[in-house]
Parts: structure tokens; C-alpha cells; sequence
């Protein structure tokens, strides 16, 4: 049950990862190199599942359990789901990747950490640090067998993490009890430019139709999309208490209901003196695409670990690009698969 921000207590969490990670002087944020064929997570045997290289790079993935995971998170998978204890307080943002997770992670850090850190603060962790930056990514820590993830146990309650990961790689417990998940989907023809688009960033010349047949045939990294969003959206019709449903789409729409709906769904709905001194504006403004892009941090630098550049993470923020980089036929094959997958959900992308 939501609490009013105003009565309840104080809460210590969430804290900027990267701080705690300098603080331990760890480096836990950053994914390890990727894993060799022979290895084994717990009693899977990687090498021995199918395998693909995502469209222009030289990303193994592998498919575990019905979806191409990267290679070296297929560790994190196994680990996650046998290993991970999530506290009743946390809360994990889950997508795919190019659906809106930086922005959603900056919102939710900055809505969840604001009686810290005042979102007009000069000071903001956000205005210093990445989002990815502050809030930790579970598939990378539980990587190598998960040995880095302890690091998890030092942060302050309540933690906000994130992943990539289907529904069903989850713990048990996010499922229905404990913890909070909070879930962000793209219209896919949009996710499919960004994405393209993001790996163009490394390889200029790689064609959009790489990516669009990858997404289309449900070989794309962490897909097939269909079966991720579908995961994440019956867990939320199945327990709405546990599981937010987000769409990227309506966060354009009216970023300050969506962050408002975000408060109460974490349990610290804003208060009326705090809607009254303009504190979702404040958190709206210091996590739109125009105010983070424009920040030193978000405008140089590669992203640890991960060997691509920050900014590429802030590109136009739109909907509706995929007109401008897709053919009419091409727009047509996805619709006709996402009306397949989706027929009979009562989830819709139109
Ligand atoms: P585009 O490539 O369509 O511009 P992710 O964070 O999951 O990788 O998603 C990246 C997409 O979110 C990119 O979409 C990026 O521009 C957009 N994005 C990043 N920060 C944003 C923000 N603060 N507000 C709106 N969109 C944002």
C-alpha cells in the first residue's frame, strides 16, 4: 500500500552506483569479456546452445530457454534465476534495449532519490553521472557466475536496478511477490530504427534491413520481442501490484502523468506540497532528452564496459522515425508480424 511521501519515513535508497562502486573500488558495472565456448553456467553447457551473431557486430548471442541472450549474460541468466533474492523494496526497470531504458532509469532514480537530491540541485547525481551510471545492470553483475553481484548487498534500501532480461529469467520472487518491476515497450518499427541506428554508431555502413529481418524473424538481442513483451505484459495484467507496464510512446505524451504514476506505483506518490513547488516538472525537466544530451557526461566518453559512446544513447526521441527508414513493405512485414504475435492479448502497437 502507497504511503504519503510527506508521513513516511526517510528513505536511504536509491544511491548512485558508480559512488558505491569508487566507494568499494570495484569496477561492478562494467560486463566482463565475452565468455569462452566451453564454459559452463552451473550445469548448462553454453557452447552446446544455438548460436548467432547479432546483425553488424560481432555480439554472440545464444538462445537459452526460447531467447538470444547474449553470450556472456547467459551466466547472469542462469545465476539470476537460481541466485538473486530480491528485497521486498526493490525496484527493477525491465525492457528491451532501445525502448526508452536510460530515460525511464533517470526518472526513476530521480523520483525515488528526490528527497536526497532535490531535482533542481545543482548537484543532481544525474547532472554528473550517466543514468547508467547510478542505477546498477543486473545482467552484467550476475554475469561470470554472479561473484560480483554481492556487491548488490551494499546499496541502501530500497535499490533501483535494472535489466534486459525476459520475464521469465527473473527470481521467482518478481514475479508476483517481493519486488516491484517496472516495464518499458516501444512500438517495434521505432525500437527497430533506433536500434539499427544505435549499432550505426560502430558500423556506419550496416543496412537497416539487418536489424528490421533480425526483429522480424525473433532472432534480435534479447528477442524475440514479441515473447519479452508479452512476458512482462501478463505478468502485469496477472498482478498489476507487481508489475507496471509502460509504453514509451505515452511517456512522450504526457512525461509528467507517467512519473506521477511511476511515484505511486513505487510507493512514494508526490505529495501536494511537492506537486504545489513543482517537483515533477523539476524531475520531467532534469530527465528530458534536451537537458541530458546536452550534459558533458552524456556527451563524452564510452560507456564502461560496453565500448560505445555515451551519446549514442541520445539520439532523436521521437515516434513514429521508422518512416523516414523504412519502405512501405518493410512497414507492412512488421505490422503483419506484431497484428500475428499479438492477435488475441489485447496489447496493440497502432
Ligand atoms: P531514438 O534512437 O529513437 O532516438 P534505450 O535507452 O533503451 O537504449 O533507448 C534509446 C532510445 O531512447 C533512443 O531513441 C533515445 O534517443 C531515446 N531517449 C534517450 N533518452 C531519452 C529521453 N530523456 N527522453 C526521450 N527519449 C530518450
Amino acid at each position: 500500500m502507497a504511503t504519503d511521501a510527506a508521513s513516511a519515513p526517510a528513505p536511504t535508497g536509491p544511491v548512485p552506483f558508480k559512488d558505491v562502486e569508487n566507494i568499494l573500488g570495484l569496477q561492478i558495472n562494467t560486463v566482463p569479456a565475452e565468455s569462452s565456448p566451453e564454459e559452463y553456467a552451473d550445469d548448462v553447457l553454453i557452447s552446446a546452445l544455438p548460436i548467432k551473431l547479432a546483425p553488424g557486430t560481432q555480439l554472440k548471442l545464444r538462445c537459452y530457454h526460447g531467447f538470444w541472450l547474449p553470450e556472456r549474460f547467459v551466466p547472469s541468466a542462469v545465476a539470476l534465476q537460481r541466485r538473486f533474492v530480491p528485497r521486498p523494496d526493490d525496484v527493477i526497470i525491465a525492457s528491451l534495449p532501445k525502448c526508452g531504458t536510460t530515460w525511464l532509469n533517470a526518472l526513476a532514480f530521480a523520483t525515488m532519490a528526490r528527497r536526497s537530491y532535490p531535482p533542481t540541485g545543482a548537484d543532481h547525481p544525474l547532472v554528473r553521472l550517466n543514468p547508467h551510471e547510478c542505477v546498477p545492470f543486473l545482467d552484467a553483475l550476475f554475469s561470470g557466475g554472479g561473484a560480483r553481484a554481492a556487491s548488490l548487498d551494499a546499496l541502501p534500501s530500497p535499490r533501483l536496478i535494472y535489466t534486459h532480461m525476459p520475464h521469465a529469467m527473473l527470481p521467482r520472487a518478481s514475479a508476483g511477490v517481493g519486488c516491484r518491476v517496472v516495464y518499458i515497450c516501444r512500438e517495434p518499427k521505432d525500437t527497430a530504427v533506433s536500434l539499427w541506428q544505435f549499432r550505426r554508431s560502430a558500423h556506419p555502413e550496416l543496412p537497416v534491413s539487418d536489424t528490421f529481418d533480425s526483429i522480424c524473424d525473433g532472432d534480435n538481442t534479447y528477442g524475440p520481442f514479441w515473447d519479452h513483451v508479452l512476458g512482462y505484459w501478463r505478468a502485469s495484467a496477472a498482478c498489476p501490484e507487481s508489475v507496471l507496464f509502460l509504453r514509451y510512446e505515452e511517456l512522450l505524451r504526457d512525461p509528467a502523468e507517467n512519473v506521477r504514476r511511476l511515484a505511486r506505483f513505487v510507493g512514494v506518490p508526490f505529495s501536494e506540497a511537492e506537486e504545489e513547488a513543482g517537483v515533477v516538472r523539476g524531475i520531467v525537466d532534469l530527465c528530458s532528452l534536451g537537458s541530458l544530451r546536452n550534459l558533458e557526461v552524456n556527451r563524452t566518453g564510452l560507456m564502461d564496459g560496453l565500448g560505445f559512446p555515451r551519446k549514442a544513447l541520445f539520439r532523436k526521441g521521437v515516434a513514429g522515425d521508422w518512416a523516414n527508414h523504412m519502405t512501405p513493405e518493410m512497414a507492412r512485414r512488421m505490422d503483419d508480424v506484431v497484428a500475428d504475435k499479438f492477435r488475441g492479448t489485447g496489447l496493440n502497437f497502432q
